[in-house]
């Protein structure tokens, strides 16, 4: 584990979101501050619903949401108003009630049958975005998710996009699943100027020893390759996460 990892260990869930969400005023009111505009990518699941609801309350007036600019770090191969899709939940949850304009918006078009374009196609808005016609984009933040199985964004043990080094979103089969799913790619998630994973409840607590605390191959624990070369990396756990690691503050 990259020993610039700031674990951040959080009595209650409700603890867990009150950090996260200062720390995305934080990073938001910097980023505005010093490049005039704030990107940032949201995790999808369950978990970050709290944080949206959060955000769109208690930071509505804090946060300079016209120079905020949304994106997905990956999504579920569903139109937008499906109930597992990562943007639904988001909109409804925080997008549909703060003044962020919608052309600062960006969903994955994740309705299109074809899933590789519908990659291609965010790639290609990335880099319309960015103005890189190559290279990797910088995200001032990227929200994270983790799955039992040690899975961040749609990057599952075993599957081939734990190795995409060129592209910048995939179409990623996950035969457990049966299914695509969009995801950007561990060179976008390790350029972030900071990567915060939040995670909670007793189910990810095995996962999360084997990414924070044993010598397991990131092929079997995707979230272990989140490691920004030039960047924080914020681990938000609650007690209930954090319940099987030796180092439980
Ligand atoms: C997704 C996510 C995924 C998620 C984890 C945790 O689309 O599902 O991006 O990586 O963060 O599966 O999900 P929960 O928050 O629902 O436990």
């Amino acid at each position: 584990m990259s020993t610039s990892a700031e674990i951040r260990i959080l009595t209650t869930p409700q603890e867990l979101f009150a950090a996260a969400a200062e720390e995305v005023v934080r990073a938001a009111n910097e980023a505005v501050a010093a490049r005039g505009r704030f990107t940032i990518a949201l995790s999808g699941g369950s978990t970050p619903k709290a944080l949206f609801n959060l955000l769109a309350t208690n930071a509505r007036t804090t946060l300079p949401w016209e120079r905020m600019f949304f994106f997905w770090s990956d999504e579920r191969h569903v139109p937008p108003d499906h109930p597992d899709s990562n943007y639904r939940m988001a909109n409804e949850a925080m997008l549909s009630k703060v003044p962020v304009p919608a052309g600062n918006v960006f969903r994955i078009a994740a309705e299109n049958p074809d899933a590789v374009a519908a990659a291609a196609t965010y790639e290609q808005t990335l880099r319309k975005f960015y103005q890189l016609s190559e290279g990797i984009p910088r995200f001032d933040l990227i929200l994270l998710g983790m799955g039992p199985d040690a899975h961040t964004a749609s990057l599952f043990p075993g599957t081939k996009g734990l190795h995409e080094k060129a592209r910048l979103v995939i179409a990623n089969w996950v035969e457990k699943l049966k299914t695509h799913r969009l995801s950007f790619t561990f060179p976008v998630l390790n350029a972030a100027r900071c990567v915060a994973f939040l995670v909670s409840g007793t189910d990810k607590a095995a996962a999360l020893k084997s990414v924070l605390e044993e010598n397991v191959p990131g092929e079997q624990c995707p979230a272990k390759m989140v490691q920004p070369s030039d960047g924080k990396l914020i681990w938000f756990l609650d007690r209930a996460a954090a319940s099987a690691l030796a180092t439980q503050s």
